[in-house]
């Protein structure tokens, strides 16, 4: 060992750095929030405020697992409130729900001591499996009684829901249903109280039909889960200081049943190992749209504090693109605010049955001030609204009239113009991916026609302006970025590409440390000058350990204690050895911030915002010494039951390849360091996540599932990309040569490296080699059994001595590119 490097601030106060990036966080949080109803109750003008509700204080500020962020403090709502000049005069429901809720959480330590009781302390792996599948869920609450209530005149009553990675949610109450005593509790708020204002503190949705039978409730808000600022920013909408512009990014059904695959999500059919995506494209608003289905909130809906008038000028084209002039005015008089305009495109039937609606650009005004107006061109390109063929392999658009229609939520829209194209043409012939392997038929959608009024605007475009792209399918070459990669990866024996391809653990002689990263690349090459790089979790932040102190050698050590949702089982037997002496070692602080989660960030609809949060989180892995963020995660909302929705963005996969791109942008406007996006794909059910089968046909699978991974490639570049734990028809992703090669890189350019999830290729999973041939350059987070496995698939034949080089050049491509590597001059 040469040397160490530790990243991090050497003292634990608050940098400038952190006092800016919760000005952000909190800024986003106010952005995102959803105001879904409102009978004048908001802006909340009284000073005093009763509070109630499992999330008031115990307020969730992101959902478990990997997507956890360890931040310096989390503003709950009761200090977001009391912080905004709320008096909240009787708390003692609160300190009563306070020991229901130690007590919960100590009977959850108990029964995961109990569960892990026999492993050896090395068996993390195991260790962190039991951990996945019993996520802690905020316990029920007692009843309100009537000694609770006071004179405030207005009560707030916050549902709060946990929900994580490993687990899904139930259609239990206290979950997906408000529990009896939530119903009870409101209906006595809503009889004593003049008004109730409903906050949803969950990374999902819920079941909110009983608040339809209970009066006075004056105004709801979708709060998800705002990050540590979230308190904070919901005192900004409740006084008025922000006007709410957020806009929901799923359609809030009114019963469960509505959702297409209501009654075959996860074991729910009975077979928990493989889902049939039987709704095929129409997965939510395509869904309520084309079966008439009325939501409770359609998809793009959100209410602000003033009005916006939205008028659309005259459209025009060029070519394949179609820009429509929208202007935007705020017609209200007290309040400035942001509108979010969405442009949706209706395409004609024919040998495809399409959706009703798709929406094809978006963008959010500056704020307004009261009589201000913003002229927008939403732009798209006709190309983006073609269907896939499964018949000719190629995505084609069909002659016809497209309809393209603006307003400010998908059930609001007025009819802008009618784009015309002559002939039915391909716009990409490319080749069938990903067959099904076991037969089942997708849910027809009733037809449709529609015929547009003869007044409408007419814009014609012939197919002669659409070009056909021909994908070439060969396996990438091999392409070294600069002469010192190339040099390198010729040094390096069979034995030593393969220790690059698989990920370095968590032992070893570390060069560059960031404690609390979820994984690194191999430790094991420094006599070549490679040294590791770490990889971090995210997507709300960046998940790292906040105090730590490292040894003479480099060994990380907390300081004080273990975090506090590690103080048990193993990580406790461990304690005594991973805790720094008092006073020694050298120190490094990691306080990164936890921003909203994905879910919300998206219903800001504000992709200039999400980049701004992207760069921040780049400054804040610069200065941890993290080069890759395992983040964003963009798996579809497919069921709103999904553990993991928090972490996604959408139901729909223009929004979330968007949300994706803006992200990434700004994490990798910094030079050295990149993102991940995660799952690739089908990934949409925590259980059974790393055995089950997404059975999904080709057409619904390019148009939904692949489509927002494709718009991040295209127009984000990131460094990296994760397969996912499940099969999609029948194979493993990370041994899908169709999705890692195909798709990924013959189609959509990608030119970074791919990993594993965490242990997906491990036991019986998909194989070390099948992966590594697919274009699974990285198997992580690395084992003996991985390399043993490649070294026998190099001697028999599986993989290629070409294999290797490949995918060990795609990494070192990036690791020498990273900023850790590049500002080493020790080595
Ligand atoms: C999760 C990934 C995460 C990885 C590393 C896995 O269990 O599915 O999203 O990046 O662990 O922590």
């Amino acid at each position: 060992m040469k040397h160490f490097n530790i990243y991090g601030l050497p003292t634990d106060r608050e940098s400038k750095r952190e006092l800016a990036h919760r000005k952000l966080s909190r800024e986003a949080a106010a952005e995102g929030m959803v105001l879904l109803k409102n009978d004048g109750t908001l802006p909340l003008r009284g000073k005093k405020l009763a509070l109630f509700g499992i999330g008031a204080r115990k307020t969730v500020k992101g959902g478990s697992g990997s997507g956890d962020v360890h931040e310096r403090y989390n503003v709950n709502i009761e200090d977001g409130m009391k912080n905004a000049g709320y008096e909240i005069l009787n708390t003692s429901w609160l300190d009563g729900y306070d020991k229901i809720f130690d007590k919960a959480r100590a009977d959850w330590v108990q029964d995961i001591e109990r569960k892990i009781k026999g492993f050896a302390p090395w068996n993390v792996i195991k260790m962190f499996d039991v951990i996945h599948e019993s996520t802690f869920i905020w316990p029920m609450s007692d009843a309100v009684k009537t000694s609770d209530l006071d004179d405030s005149g207005v009560a707030m009553y916050v549902i709060g829901r946990q929900a994580g990675e490993g687990a899904d949610r139930t259609l239990r109450e206290n979950d997906w249903f408000l529990s009896g005593n939530e119903i009870s509790d409101l209906k006595l708020l809503a009889s004593h109280y003049n008004k109730v204002i409903v906050v949803i503190n969950c990374g999902g949705m819920l079941d909110l039909s009983p608040l339809d039978e209970i009066p006075n409730i004056g105004a709801i808000i979708y709060f998800v889960q705002g990050g540590q600022e979230g308190g904070n920013a919901l005192g900004d909408i409740i006084s008025g200081k922000i006007s709410p512009s957020g806009k929901l990014t799923d359609t809030w059904a009114r019963r469960y049943e509505d959702y297409p695959c209501a009654d075959s999500f996860g074991s729910m059919d009975g077979n928990p190992d493989i889902t049939d995506y039987r709704e095929g494209i129409y997965v939510g608003y395509r869904w309520f749209d084309a079966f008439d289905i009325t939501p409770r909130y359609p998809f793009g809906f959100g209410l602000s504090y003033t009005t916006f008038d939205i008028t659309v000028k005259q459209a025009s084209s060029q070519d394949t693109q179609v820009t429509v002039p929208v202007t935007i005015k705020n017609t209200g008089v007290a309040f400035a605010g942001k509108e979010v305009t969405q442009l949706y495109i209706e395409k004609p039937q024919g040998k495809l049955s399409k959706e009703r609606q798709l929406l094809s650009a978006f963008a959010k005004t500056a704020l307004l001030a009261p009589g201000e107006c913003q002229t927008i061109h939403l732009n798209f390109d006709i190309k983006d609204c073609a269907s896939y063929d499964e018949d000719t392999a190629s995505f084609i658009l069909e002659k016809g009239d497209y309809g393209v229609y603006i307003g400010n939520s998908s059930a609001d829209t007025t009819l802008a113009a009618v784009v015309s194209l002559d002939e039915t043409v391909v716009t990409e012939r490319l080749t069938n991916i990903c067959p099904v392997t076991e037969n089942f038929e997708e849910i027809e959608a009733p037809e449709h026609t529609v015929l547009y009024p003869e007044t409408a605007q007419r814009l014609h475009i012939s197919a002669d302006a659409v070009k056909t792209r021909i994908v070439q399918y060969t396996k990438p070459e091999i392409h070294c970025k600069t002469e010192k990669v190339k040099g390198t990866i010729e040094a390096l024996t069979e034995t030593e590409l393969i220790e690059l391809c698989v990920g370095g653990g968590y032992g070893g002689r570390v060069v560059n440390n960031s404690s609390g990263c979820a994984g690194r690349t191999t430790t094991k090459l420094l006599k070549h000058g490679i040294p590791n790089i770490n990889l971090a979790d995210g997507p709300s932040g960046i998940n790292l350990m906040p105090k730590n102190a490292y040894t003479k050698s480099g060994s990380p050590r907390y300081v004080d204690a273990l975090p506090a949702d590690w103080q048990w089982g193993w990580l406790k037997k461990i304690e005594p050895f991973v805790l720094a002496k008092p006073g020694k070692g050298l120190r490094a602080f990691h306080y990164m911030t936890a921003f909203p989660v994905p879910a919300l960030q998206a219903q800001t609809w504000n992709e200039d915002l999400v980049t701004t949060i992207g760069a921040a989180i780049g400054t804040e892995m610069l200065e941890s010494g993290v080069s890759v963020w395992l983040a964003p995660g963009l798996n579809i909302h497919r069921n709103p039951l999904c553990g993991r929705n928090f972490e996604y963005y959408s139901e729909d996969p223009l929004l979330s390849g968007k949300m994706a791109a803006a992200i990434t942008k700004g994490v990798q406007s910094h030079d050295g360091i990149g993102v991940c996006i995660k799952h690739l794909c089908c990934n949409n059910q925590e259980e059974r996540r790393d055995y089950m089968s997404s059975d999904v046909h080709e057409r619904t699978l390019r148009e939904i599932y692949l489509r927002g991974f494709s718009i991040a490639v295209r127009e984000g570049k990131p460094w990296t990309v994760m397969s996912s734990y499940n099969k999609v028809n029948s194979v493993y992703t990370p041994n899908s040569y169709d999705l890692l090669t195909k798709a990924l890189r013959n189609e959509w350019g990608f030119d970074g490296f791919v990993m594993s999830d965490w242990n997906a290729t491990e036991g019986d999973k998909a194989s070390h080699c099948k992966a590594l041939s697919a274009g699974n350059d990285m198997i992580m987070p690395g084992s003996k059994a991985a390399r043993e496995s490649l070294a026998a698939g190099l001697q028999d034949g599986r993989i290629s001595r070409e294999d290797l080089q490949r995918s060990a050049t795609n990494i070192l491509n990036l690791l020498f590119d990273s900023a850790v590597v590049k500002g080493d001059e020790k080595l």
